[in-house]
Protein backbone atom coordinates (compact mmCIF):
# COMPACT_ATOMS: atom_id res chain seq x y z
CA UNK A 1 0.00 0.00 0.00
CA UNK A 2 2.74 2.58 0.70
CA UNK A 3 4.45 2.03 -2.41
CA UNK A 4 1.43 2.53 -4.71
CA UNK A 5 0.72 5.80 -2.56
CA UNK A 6 4.18 6.88 -3.21
CA UNK A 7 3.85 6.30 -6.59
CA UNK A 8 0.67 8.38 -6.53
CA UNK A 9 2.44 11.19 -5.05
CA UNK A 10 5.57 11.09 -7.35
CA UNK A 11 2.35 11.28 -9.89
CA UNK A 12 1.62 14.45 -8.43
CA UNK A 13 -1.67 12.59 -7.09
CA UNK A 14 -1.21 13.40 -3.39
CA UNK A 15 -5.16 14.09 -2.69
CA UNK A 16 -5.79 10.63 -3.90
CA UNK A 17 -3.09 9.37 -2.17
CA UNK A 18 -4.75 10.61 0.80
CA UNK A 19 -8.03 9.13 0.22
CA UNK A 20 -6.19 6.12 -0.36
CA UNK A 21 -4.32 6.13 3.58
CA UNK A 22 -7.51 7.57 4.83
CA UNK A 23 -9.62 4.53 4.08
CA UNK A 24 -9.21 0.52 5.40
CA UNK A 25 -10.32 -3.23 5.17
CA UNK A 26 -12.01 -3.82 1.66
CA UNK A 27 -12.93 -0.36 0.82
CA UNK A 28 -9.27 0.37 0.36
CA UNK A 29 -8.30 -2.49 -1.59
CA UNK A 30 -11.25 -1.96 -3.93
CA UNK A 31 -9.91 1.68 -4.33
CA UNK A 32 -5.89 0.60 -4.33
CA UNK A 33 -6.69 -2.10 -7.05
CA UNK A 34 -8.02 0.87 -9.37
CA UNK A 35 -5.21 3.14 -8.57
CA UNK A 36 -2.99 0.12 -9.44
CA UNK A 37 -4.08 -0.50 -12.76
CA UNK A 38 -4.02 3.03 -13.51
CA UNK A 39 -0.85 3.77 -16.78
CA UNK A 40 0.32 6.52 -14.15
CA UNK A 41 3.00 7.95 -16.56
CA UNK A 42 0.21 9.11 -19.41
CA UNK A 43 -2.08 10.03 -16.85
CA UNK A 44 0.55 12.31 -15.77
CA UNK A 45 1.91 13.11 -18.96
CA UNK A 46 -2.21 14.10 -19.51
CA UNK A 47 -2.59 16.38 -16.58
CA UNK A 48 0.48 17.85 -17.31
CA UNK A 49 0.32 18.72 -20.42
CA UNK A 50 -3.79 19.57 -21.03
CA UNK A 51 -4.42 20.41 -17.38
CA UNK A 52 -1.63 21.66 -15.37
CA UNK A 53 0.21 23.59 -17.54
CA UNK A 54 -1.61 24.06 -20.97
CA UNK A 55 -0.44 25.52 -23.34
CA UNK A 56 -3.20 26.98 -26.01
CA UNK A 57 -4.27 24.63 -28.46
CA UNK A 58 -2.07 24.46 -31.46
CA UNK A 59 -3.49 26.04 -34.13
CA UNK A 60 -4.78 23.65 -37.51
CA UNK A 61 -2.34 23.94 -40.94
CA UNK A 62 -4.62 25.52 -43.63
CA UNK A 63 -7.80 23.59 -44.06
CA UNK A 64 -8.33 22.53 -47.71
CA UNK A 65 -10.82 20.01 -49.61
CA UNK A 66 -10.13 16.63 -49.43
CA UNK A 67 -9.28 15.08 -52.39
CA UNK A 68 -12.02 11.95 -52.54
CA UNK A 69 -12.50 8.47 -54.91
CA UNK A 70 -16.22 9.04 -55.93
CA UNK A 71 -17.03 5.26 -56.37
CA UNK A 72 -20.61 6.53 -55.93
CA UNK A 73 -20.25 8.13 -59.16
CA UNK A 74 -18.19 5.94 -61.12
CA UNK A 75 -19.53 2.00 -61.73
CA UNK A 76 -16.71 1.04 -63.78
CA UNK A 77 -14.53 2.15 -60.28
CA UNK A 78 -17.12 0.78 -58.01
CA UNK A 79 -16.97 -2.64 -60.36
CA UNK A 80 -12.70 -3.35 -60.04
CA UNK A 81 -13.35 -2.13 -56.42
CA UNK A 82 -15.84 -4.49 -55.21
CA UNK A 83 -13.44 -7.35 -58.06
CA UNK A 84 -9.92 -6.27 -55.71
CA UNK A 85 -12.29 -6.51 -52.40
CA UNK A 86 -14.03 -9.84 -53.25
CA UNK A 87 -10.66 -11.38 -53.91
CA UNK A 88 -8.93 -10.52 -50.85
CA UNK A 89 -11.87 -11.63 -48.77
CA UNK A 90 -11.85 -15.14 -50.81
CA UNK A 91 -7.88 -14.37 -49.91
CA UNK A 92 -8.74 -14.46 -46.37
CA UNK A 93 -6.80 -11.09 -46.30
CA UNK A 94 -9.60 -9.08 -44.00
CA UNK A 95 -11.13 -9.02 -40.33
CA UNK A 96 -13.97 -6.82 -39.30
CA UNK A 97 -13.91 -4.86 -35.67
CA UNK A 98 -17.14 -3.63 -34.75
CA UNK A 99 -16.96 -0.45 -32.46
CA UNK A 100 -18.71 -0.87 -29.45
CA UNK A 101 -17.40 0.61 -26.47
CA UNK A 102 -18.97 3.83 -26.21
CA UNK A 103 -21.49 4.48 -23.54
CA UNK A 104 -24.42 5.63 -25.76
CA UNK A 105 -25.39 8.83 -23.82
CA UNK A 106 -27.53 11.01 -26.19
CA UNK A 107 -29.82 7.77 -27.19
CA UNK A 108 -30.02 7.04 -23.31
CA UNK A 109 -30.62 3.01 -23.66
CA UNK A 110 -30.36 1.09 -20.56
CA UNK A 111 -27.98 -1.31 -22.21
CA UNK A 112 -25.38 -1.60 -24.38
CA UNK A 113 -26.19 0.01 -27.86
CA UNK A 114 -25.30 -2.85 -30.00
CA UNK A 115 -28.59 -4.25 -27.84
CA UNK A 116 -30.93 -1.68 -28.96
CA UNK A 117 -33.89 -3.19 -31.09
CA UNK A 118 -33.91 -1.76 -34.61
CA UNK A 119 -35.37 -4.22 -36.97
CA UNK A 120 -38.22 -2.50 -38.58
CA UNK A 121 -39.78 -5.48 -38.66
CA UNK A 122 -38.45 -8.04 -36.69
CA UNK A 123 -36.87 -5.66 -33.84
CA UNK A 124 -33.54 -7.29 -34.69
CA UNK A 125 -30.38 -5.90 -32.61
CA UNK A 126 -28.04 -3.58 -33.97
CA UNK A 127 -25.33 -6.67 -33.05
CA UNK A 128 -27.95 -9.26 -34.22
CA UNK A 129 -28.03 -6.77 -37.78
CA UNK A 130 -24.10 -6.82 -37.84
CA UNK A 131 -23.39 -10.75 -37.02
CA UNK A 132 -25.89 -11.53 -39.87
CA UNK A 133 -23.47 -9.18 -42.18
CA UNK A 134 -20.62 -11.27 -41.13
CA UNK A 135 -21.76 -14.91 -41.37
CA UNK A 136 -23.16 -13.52 -45.00
CA UNK A 137 -20.36 -12.98 -46.14
CA UNK A 138 -18.15 -15.05 -44.66
CA UNK A 139 -20.89 -17.87 -46.50
CA UNK A 140 -20.67 -16.15 -50.21
CA UNK A 141 -16.84 -15.60 -50.03
CA UNK A 142 -16.11 -18.75 -48.04
CA UNK A 143 -13.49 -16.50 -46.21
CA UNK A 144 -12.78 -16.65 -42.39
CA UNK A 145 -13.62 -12.83 -42.13
CA UNK A 146 -12.27 -13.15 -38.08
CA UNK A 147 -14.95 -10.55 -36.34
CA UNK A 148 -13.80 -8.80 -33.14
CA UNK A 149 -16.04 -5.93 -30.90
CA UNK A 150 -14.56 -3.90 -29.00
CA UNK A 151 -16.56 -3.16 -25.59
CA UNK A 152 -15.52 -1.28 -22.73
CA UNK A 153 -15.57 -2.17 -18.76
CA UNK A 154 -18.92 -0.69 -18.57
CA UNK A 155 -20.57 -2.57 -21.15
CA UNK A 156 -18.25 -6.08 -21.75
CA UNK A 157 -19.99 -8.41 -19.62
CA UNK A 158 -23.31 -7.27 -21.18
CA UNK A 159 -22.36 -7.73 -24.31
CA UNK A 160 -20.71 -11.25 -24.23
CA UNK A 161 -24.47 -12.86 -22.15
CA UNK A 162 -26.20 -11.13 -24.92
CA UNK A 163 -24.31 -12.59 -27.85
CA UNK A 164 -24.05 -16.58 -25.85
CA UNK A 165 -27.64 -15.86 -25.18
CA UNK A 166 -28.58 -15.54 -28.89
CA UNK A 167 -25.74 -18.13 -29.70
CA UNK A 168 -23.55 -15.98 -31.49
CA UNK A 169 -26.17 -15.07 -33.60
CA UNK A 170 -25.48 -18.66 -35.49
CA UNK A 171 -21.63 -17.85 -36.09
CA UNK A 172 -19.34 -20.19 -34.75
CA UNK A 173 -18.65 -18.92 -31.44
CA UNK A 174 -14.85 -19.64 -32.11
CA UNK A 175 -14.63 -16.66 -35.02
CA UNK A 176 -15.99 -13.91 -32.79
CA UNK A 177 -14.26 -12.34 -30.11
CA UNK A 178 -13.95 -9.41 -27.92
CA UNK A 179 -11.45 -6.99 -26.04
CA UNK A 180 -11.56 -4.78 -23.81
CA UNK A 181 -10.64 -0.86 -24.26
CA UNK A 182 -8.77 1.26 -21.65
CA UNK A 183 -10.46 3.19 -19.31
CA UNK A 184 -8.89 6.90 -18.14
CA UNK A 185 -9.48 8.39 -14.95
CA UNK A 186 -11.56 12.32 -14.98
CA UNK A 187 -9.60 14.58 -13.38
CA UNK A 188 -10.46 17.98 -11.46
CA UNK A 189 -10.40 21.04 -14.20
CA UNK A 190 -8.32 23.56 -11.52
CA UNK A 191 -6.03 20.58 -9.85
CA UNK A 192 -5.47 17.69 -12.05
CA UNK A 193 -6.26 15.89 -9.44
CA UNK A 194 -8.03 12.68 -10.16
CA UNK A 195 -11.63 12.12 -8.86
CA UNK A 196 -13.35 9.39 -8.04
CA UNK A 197 -17.16 8.23 -8.54
CA UNK A 198 -17.44 6.51 -4.91
CA UNK A 199 -15.10 6.73 -2.21
CA UNK A 200 -13.79 2.86 -3.21
CA UNK A 201 -14.30 3.86 -7.42
CA UNK A 202 -12.06 6.05 -9.60
CA UNK A 203 -14.18 8.19 -11.96
CA UNK A 204 -13.19 6.27 -15.16
CA UNK A 205 -14.72 6.02 -18.67
CA UNK A 206 -13.23 4.69 -21.93
CA UNK A 207 -10.48 6.39 -23.14
CA UNK A 208 -12.37 6.84 -26.73
CA UNK A 209 -12.88 4.99 -30.01
CA UNK A 210 -9.05 5.71 -30.60
CA UNK A 211 -8.10 3.66 -27.62
CA UNK A 212 -8.50 0.61 -30.48
CA UNK A 213 -5.00 0.60 -31.27
CA UNK A 214 -3.79 0.13 -27.61
CA UNK A 215 -6.71 -2.45 -26.75
CA UNK A 216 -6.18 -4.52 -30.16
CA UNK A 217 -2.22 -4.36 -28.69
CA UNK A 218 -2.68 -5.30 -25.33
CA UNK A 219 -4.99 -8.09 -26.21
CA UNK A 220 -2.99 -9.70 -28.75
CA UNK A 221 -5.75 -9.52 -31.36
CA UNK A 222 -3.29 -7.43 -33.86
CA UNK A 223 -0.78 -10.52 -33.19
CA UNK A 224 -3.35 -13.23 -34.05
CA UNK A 225 -4.24 -11.42 -37.43
CA UNK A 226 -0.27 -11.34 -38.22
CA UNK A 227 -0.61 -14.87 -37.63
CA UNK A 228 -3.25 -15.25 -40.14
CA UNK A 229 -2.07 -13.47 -43.01
CA UNK A 230 -4.79 -10.47 -42.65
CA UNK A 231 -3.46 -7.51 -43.50
CA UNK A 232 -7.23 -5.26 -43.86
CA UNK A 233 -8.88 -4.52 -40.62
CA UNK A 234 -12.07 -2.52 -41.24
CA UNK A 235 -13.45 -1.32 -38.55
CA UNK A 236 -16.74 -0.05 -38.29
CA UNK A 237 -19.26 1.60 -35.33
CA UNK A 238 -21.90 -0.44 -33.98
CA UNK A 239 -24.82 2.13 -34.72
CA UNK A 240 -25.20 1.99 -38.46
CA UNK A 241 -27.48 -0.92 -39.40
CA UNK A 242 -26.82 0.07 -42.93
CA UNK A 243 -23.01 -0.77 -42.88
CA UNK A 244 -22.11 -3.68 -44.81
CA UNK A 245 -19.47 -5.36 -42.64
CA UNK A 246 -16.23 -5.99 -44.97
CA UNK A 247 -17.88 -4.20 -47.49
CA UNK A 248 -15.95 -5.51 -50.92
CA UNK A 249 -15.96 -2.31 -52.46
CA UNK A 250 -14.33 -0.38 -49.14
CA UNK A 251 -11.73 -3.10 -49.21
CA UNK A 252 -10.94 -2.56 -53.03
CA UNK A 253 -10.56 0.96 -52.68
CA UNK A 254 -8.83 0.64 -50.05
CA UNK A 255 -6.06 -1.39 -51.32
CA UNK A 256 -6.05 -0.02 -54.76
CA UNK A 257 -4.93 3.29 -52.99
CA UNK A 258 -2.39 1.03 -51.27
CA UNK A 259 -3.77 3.04 -48.45
CA UNK A 260 -2.81 2.61 -44.57
CA UNK A 261 -5.96 3.69 -43.53
CA UNK A 262 -8.93 4.68 -45.39
CA UNK A 263 -12.43 6.63 -44.55
CA UNK A 264 -15.71 5.83 -45.45
CA UNK A 265 -17.82 9.59 -46.56
CA UNK A 266 -21.47 10.32 -47.53
CA UNK A 267 -22.47 13.84 -48.79
CA UNK A 268 -23.16 15.76 -45.99
CA UNK A 269 -27.24 16.36 -46.06
CA UNK A 270 -26.66 20.40 -45.33
CA UNK A 271 -24.11 22.88 -44.30
CA UNK A 272 -25.20 22.45 -40.31
CA UNK A 273 -25.03 18.58 -39.99
CA UNK A 274 -23.19 18.07 -37.26
CA UNK A 275 -20.81 15.81 -38.86
CA UNK A 276 -16.89 15.87 -38.97
CA UNK A 277 -15.80 16.38 -42.63
CA UNK A 278 -12.75 14.72 -44.23
CA UNK A 279 -10.30 17.45 -45.55
CA UNK A 280 -6.36 18.33 -46.14
CA UNK A 281 -4.42 20.00 -43.37
CA UNK A 282 -1.78 21.24 -43.55
CA UNK A 283 -1.12 19.06 -46.41
CA UNK A 284 -2.39 16.13 -44.54
CA UNK A 285 -5.88 14.03 -44.47
CA UNK A 286 -7.65 14.80 -41.53
CA UNK A 287 -10.90 14.67 -40.09
CA UNK A 288 -12.27 18.43 -38.96
CA UNK A 289 -14.87 18.57 -36.34
CA UNK A 290 -18.01 20.13 -37.14
CA UNK A 291 -17.04 22.45 -34.23
CA UNK A 292 -13.59 23.27 -35.78
CA UNK A 293 -15.01 24.36 -38.89
CA UNK A 294 -14.70 27.80 -39.81
CA UNK A 295 -18.60 29.08 -40.36
CA UNK A 296 -17.31 30.23 -43.91
CA UNK A 297 -15.84 26.94 -44.63
CA UNK A 298 -19.05 25.05 -43.36
CA UNK A 299 -20.90 27.38 -45.87
CA UNK A 300 -18.62 27.55 -49.06
CA UNK A 301 -19.76 26.11 -52.40
CA UNK A 302 -18.21 25.53 -55.49
CA UNK A 303 -19.27 26.59 -58.72
CA UNK A 304 -22.02 23.83 -59.20
CA UNK A 305 -23.49 24.90 -55.83
CA UNK A 306 -22.48 22.11 -54.10
CA UNK A 307 -20.69 22.46 -50.57
CA UNK A 308 -16.91 22.13 -50.85
CA UNK A 309 -16.64 20.79 -47.55
CA UNK A 310 -19.33 17.67 -48.19
CA UNK A 311 -17.16 14.84 -47.19
CA UNK A 312 -18.74 13.56 -44.29
CA UNK A 313 -17.34 10.53 -42.61
CA UNK A 314 -19.24 7.48 -41.34
CA UNK A 315 -16.55 6.31 -39.18
CA UNK A 316 -15.76 3.56 -40.70
CA UNK A 317 -12.15 3.25 -41.59
CA UNK A 318 -9.85 0.75 -42.99
CA UNK A 319 -6.27 0.30 -41.52
CA UNK A 320 -3.66 -1.50 -42.52
CA UNK A 321 -2.47 -4.11 -39.80
CA UNK A 322 0.69 -3.03 -40.05
CA UNK A 323 0.22 0.57 -39.50
CA UNK A 324 -2.07 -0.05 -36.65
CA UNK A 325 0.43 -2.02 -35.13
CA UNK A 326 3.24 0.59 -35.14
CA UNK A 327 0.35 3.16 -33.40
CA UNK A 328 -0.22 0.31 -30.91
CA UNK A 329 3.43 -0.47 -30.07
CA UNK A 330 4.25 3.55 -29.30
CA UNK A 331 6.07 3.83 -32.72
CA UNK A 332 3.21 6.35 -33.66
CA UNK A 333 2.07 8.60 -30.98
CA UNK A 334 -2.02 8.99 -31.52
CA UNK A 335 -2.91 12.26 -29.63
CA UNK A 336 -5.44 12.75 -26.52
CA UNK A 337 -8.15 15.52 -26.31
CA UNK A 338 -9.42 17.00 -23.26
CA UNK A 339 -13.28 17.29 -22.74
CA UNK A 340 -14.94 18.95 -19.97
CA UNK A 341 -17.39 16.80 -19.00
CA UNK A 342 -20.02 16.73 -15.95
CA UNK A 343 -18.59 13.20 -14.29
CA UNK A 344 -20.30 11.99 -11.04
CA UNK A 345 -18.12 12.32 -8.61
CA UNK A 346 -18.07 11.49 -4.52
CA UNK A 347 -17.71 15.29 -3.52
CA UNK A 348 -19.87 16.68 -5.90
CA UNK A 349 -21.23 20.20 -4.85
CA UNK A 350 -23.06 21.17 -8.14
CA UNK A 351 -25.01 18.44 -9.76
CA UNK A 352 -25.08 20.50 -13.23
CA UNK A 353 -21.95 21.94 -13.67
CA UNK A 354 -19.19 20.39 -15.72
CA UNK A 355 -16.96 19.77 -13.01
CA UNK A 356 -14.01 17.40 -15.23
CA UNK A 357 -11.75 17.03 -17.47
CA UNK A 358 -11.98 13.48 -19.34
CA UNK A 359 -9.53 12.26 -21.71
CA UNK A 360 -10.46 10.72 -24.74
CA UNK A 361 -8.46 9.64 -27.92
CA UNK A 362 -10.40 9.75 -31.38
CA UNK A 363 -9.02 6.89 -34.09
CA UNK A 364 -9.27 9.33 -37.00
CA UNK A 365 -6.56 11.50 -36.11
CA UNK A 366 -4.21 8.46 -37.08
CA UNK A 367 -5.30 9.45 -40.99
CA UNK A 368 -2.37 12.52 -40.74
CA UNK A 369 0.02 10.24 -39.40
CA UNK A 370 -0.54 7.64 -42.33
CA UNK A 371 1.66 7.81 -45.18
CA UNK A 372 -1.01 7.21 -47.44
CA UNK A 373 -4.91 7.33 -47.48
CA UNK A 374 -7.90 6.92 -49.10
CA UNK A 375 -11.20 8.86 -48.46
CA UNK A 376 -13.86 7.11 -49.94
CA UNK A 377 -17.74 7.93 -51.17
CA UNK A 378 -20.30 5.84 -51.21
CA UNK A 379 -23.90 6.50 -51.82
CA UNK A 380 -25.33 8.03 -47.88
CA UNK A 381 -28.86 6.19 -48.40
CA UNK A 382 -26.98 2.91 -49.27
CA UNK A 383 -24.90 3.01 -46.06
CA UNK A 384 -25.03 5.44 -43.54
CA UNK A 385 -27.88 5.74 -41.23
CA UNK A 386 -27.00 6.26 -37.41
CA UNK A 387 -28.63 5.89 -34.37
CA UNK A 388 -27.36 8.09 -31.97
CA UNK A 389 -29.93 10.18 -30.43
CA UNK A 390 -33.30 9.21 -29.09
CA UNK A 391 -36.08 11.41 -31.31
CA UNK A 392 -35.12 13.81 -34.36
CA UNK A 393 -32.08 13.38 -36.52
CA UNK A 394 -30.13 10.11 -36.33
CA UNK A 395 -32.41 8.40 -34.18
CA UNK A 396 -34.09 4.97 -34.33
CA UNK A 397 -37.28 6.44 -36.27
CA UNK A 398 -34.95 8.19 -38.73
CA UNK A 399 -32.82 4.74 -38.87
CA UNK A 400 -35.93 2.29 -39.73
CA UNK A 401 -37.09 4.13 -42.13
CA UNK A 402 -33.44 4.53 -44.27
CA UNK A 403 -33.64 0.91 -43.57
CA UNK A 404 -37.37 0.40 -45.00
CA UNK A 405 -36.60 2.39 -47.82
CA UNK A 406 -32.97 0.84 -48.76
CA UNK A 407 -35.05 -2.86 -48.69
CA UNK A 408 -37.85 -0.87 -50.71
CA UNK A 409 -35.68 0.41 -53.76
CA UNK A 410 -33.59 -3.32 -53.46
CA UNK A 411 -37.08 -4.91 -54.22
CA UNK A 412 -38.45 -1.92 -56.82
CA UNK A 413 -35.03 -2.36 -58.77
CA UNK A 414 -35.85 -5.99 -59.26
CA UNK A 415 -39.17 -5.23 -60.52
CA UNK A 416 -41.60 -5.34 -57.38
CA UNK A 417 -43.75 -2.77 -56.76
CA UNK A 418 -43.28 -1.46 -53.13
CA UNK A 419 -45.53 1.05 -52.10
CA UNK A 420 -44.30 4.59 -50.45
CA UNK A 421 -43.68 3.76 -46.77
CA UNK A 422 -43.59 0.21 -46.96
CA UNK A 423 -41.75 -1.73 -44.15
CA UNK A 424 -39.57 -3.71 -45.43
CA UNK A 425 -36.75 -5.56 -43.73
CA UNK A 426 -34.13 -7.70 -45.81
CA UNK A 427 -32.02 -9.89 -43.26
CA UNK A 428 -28.55 -9.91 -44.67
CA UNK A 429 -28.16 -13.22 -44.91
CA UNK A 430 -30.97 -12.73 -47.95
CA UNK A 431 -29.37 -10.10 -49.60
CA UNK A 432 -26.47 -7.57 -49.11
CA UNK A 433 -26.79 -6.00 -52.33
CA UNK A 434 -29.92 -5.66 -54.98
CA UNK A 435 -28.27 -7.64 -57.34
CA UNK A 436 -28.22 -10.25 -54.66
CA UNK A 437 -32.56 -10.42 -54.51
CA UNK A 438 -31.93 -10.96 -58.94
CA UNK A 439 -34.32 -14.15 -59.81
CA UNK A 440 -35.22 -14.63 -56.05
CA UNK A 441 -38.07 -12.28 -55.42
CA UNK A 442 -41.22 -12.90 -57.52
CA UNK A 443 -42.28 -9.62 -59.52
CA UNK A 444 -45.71 -10.34 -58.67
CA UNK A 445 -45.06 -9.78 -55.13
CA UNK A 446 -47.81 -7.86 -53.53
CA UNK A 447 -46.63 -5.57 -50.20
CA UNK A 448 -49.70 -4.57 -48.39
CA UNK A 449 -48.14 -4.78 -44.72
CA UNK A 450 -44.76 -5.61 -42.98
CA UNK A 451 -42.44 -7.68 -44.99
CA UNK A 452 -39.79 -9.54 -43.82
CA UNK A 453 -37.31 -11.81 -45.80
CA UNK A 454 -35.55 -14.16 -43.80
CA UNK A 455 -32.35 -15.67 -44.37
CA UNK A 456 -32.11 -18.92 -46.30
CA UNK A 457 -33.65 -22.28 -44.76
P1 LIG B 1 -19.98 8.04 -30.50
O1 LIG B 1 -18.94 9.07 -30.58
O2 LIG B 1 -21.22 8.25 -31.27
O3 LIG B 1 -20.31 7.77 -28.96
O4 LIG B 1 -19.31 6.67 -30.88
P2 LIG B 1 -21.39 6.85 -28.27
O5 LIG B 1 -20.78 6.37 -27.02
O6 LIG B 1 -21.93 5.76 -29.15
O7 LIG B 1 -22.58 7.84 -27.96
P3 LIG B 1 -22.62 9.18 -27.08
O8 LIG B 1 -21.69 10.17 -27.73
O9 LIG B 1 -22.21 8.82 -25.67
O10 LIG B 1 -24.06 9.57 -27.18
C1 LIG B 1 -19.15 6.25 -32.19
C2 LIG B 1 -18.76 4.78 -32.17
O11 LIG B 1 -17.54 4.62 -31.47
C3 LIG B 1 -17.70 3.70 -30.40
C4 LIG B 1 -19.18 3.69 -30.09
O12 LIG B 1 -19.56 2.48 -29.48
C5 LIG B 1 -19.79 3.87 -31.48
O13 LIG B 1 -19.81 2.65 -32.19
N1 LIG B 1 -16.89 4.14 -29.25
C6 LIG B 1 -16.95 5.42 -28.81
C7 LIG B 1 -16.08 3.22 -28.64
O14 LIG B 1 -16.03 2.03 -29.05
N2 LIG B 1 -15.34 3.63 -27.58
C8 LIG B 1 -15.37 4.89 -27.10
O15 LIG B 1 -14.67 5.18 -26.11
C9 LIG B 1 -16.19 5.81 -27.74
Amino acid sequence: MSELTDQLEAAGQQRLAASVQALSGEVQNRLAMQCAALDLPLVTRLVQTMVRDRQPDAQHGEIRPAVVDRLADHPDGRAEARAVGEQALRDNRVAVVLLAGGQGTRLGFDAPKGMFPIGPVTMHSLFAIHAAGVGATRRDYGCDLPFWLMTSPGNDADTVAFFEKHAMFGLDPRTVGTFVQGTLPAVDPATGDILRAAPDQLALSPDGHGGIFRAMGHAAVLGDLEERGIDVIMTMQVDNPLMRPADPELIGAHLMAQAEMSTLVVAKTSPEERMGVMATVGGRTALVEYTDLPKQLEEARDADGGLTYWAGSTGVHCLDRSFAMRIASGQIDLPFHRAEKKVATVDDSDPQAPNAIKFEAFMFDALPLAARTATVEMARAERFAPVKNAEGPDSPDTCRAAMCARAGRWLAANGVTVPDGAVVEIDPRFAQDPADLHGRVPTDLVIDGPVYFPPPA
